[in-house]
């Protein structure tokens, strides 16, 4: 059977921590599928490609020159796009506002599903995104739909960038956080929704360790 859990949600709902302490524990391979549309957002604006130049973009997608690199004494993987570390500059707000918008574009998700479906192998893998069970990975054993209200996420979202040195107002993480919900569960290819066969998981009340808990109860089921 398919070995693969996908895992998908807003921003800031957990996923990509849940995901990555999953993959550790059960040794499995992890896809990051927002950092392919990082990637491709930021390839965009190093080489002065308009956003909404679909058949730019779309080639971009298919031709992504990215490895992802194993960082040495740790288990997490370094994109080097075009030779180089980006795994910082992809993170930016800029960047994540520029990826919900090439995200909307139909030749663009295209030209990115081969690429992620490659990441299926027996080792097993957990697909974490916004559109894995529903359209990279359907037929997934196990899919989860993380959530979180849009307050708790602008709350976490805050406190890393504090922690991180960084000064914003609550009201606008807030702000920034509904605008991109809006886009991509608003938009018409893909859109952020559960699958049919998802377990929804509300993680406004729940620590970390109670969520990586349920969805651990879901996969030995
Ligand atoms: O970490 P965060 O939730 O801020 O974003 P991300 O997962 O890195 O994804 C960045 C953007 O890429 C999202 O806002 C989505 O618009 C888009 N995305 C998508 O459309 N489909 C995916 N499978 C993953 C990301």
């Amino acid at each position: 059977m398919l070995k693969v859990l996908t895992i998908d949600g807003p921003s800031g709902s957990g996923k990509g921590t849940v995901a990555k302490i999953l993959a550790q524990k059960l040794e499995w391979d992890l896809l990051d599928s927002g950092a392919l549309y990082r990637l491709v957002a930021y390839g965009a604006l190093k080489h002065g490609i308009e956003l909404d130049d679909e058949q730019s973009l779309s080639e971009l997608a298919l031709n992504l020159d990215v490895e992802f690199r194993l960082e040495e004494g740790s288990e997490l993987l370094i994109p080097v796009f075009e030779g180089e570390d980006v795994s910082k500059k992809i993170r930016t707000e800029t960047c994540g506002d520029a990826a919900s918008k090439v995200a909307a574009l139909t030749p663009v998700r295209d030209a990115l599903l081969d690429r992620q479906r490659a990441f299926a192998t027996e080792a097993g893998l957990i697909a974490d995104g916004r559109d894995m069970g529903t359209v990279v990975f359907p037929d997934a054993p196990v899919k989860v739909y993380l959530s979180a209200s849009a307050e708790e996420r602008a709350e976490r979202r805050y406190n890393q960038l504090k922690s991180s040195g960084e000064s914003v107002s609550i009201a606008a993480i807030l702000d920034e956080i509904k605008a991109r919900d809006a886009r991509d569960m608003n938009r018409e290819v893909a859109p952020l929704k559960p699958a049919a066969d998802a377990i929804e998981i509300d993680s406004t009340h729940l620590s970390i360790d109670e969520v990586v808990n349920q969805v651990s109860d879901a996969l030995s089921k």
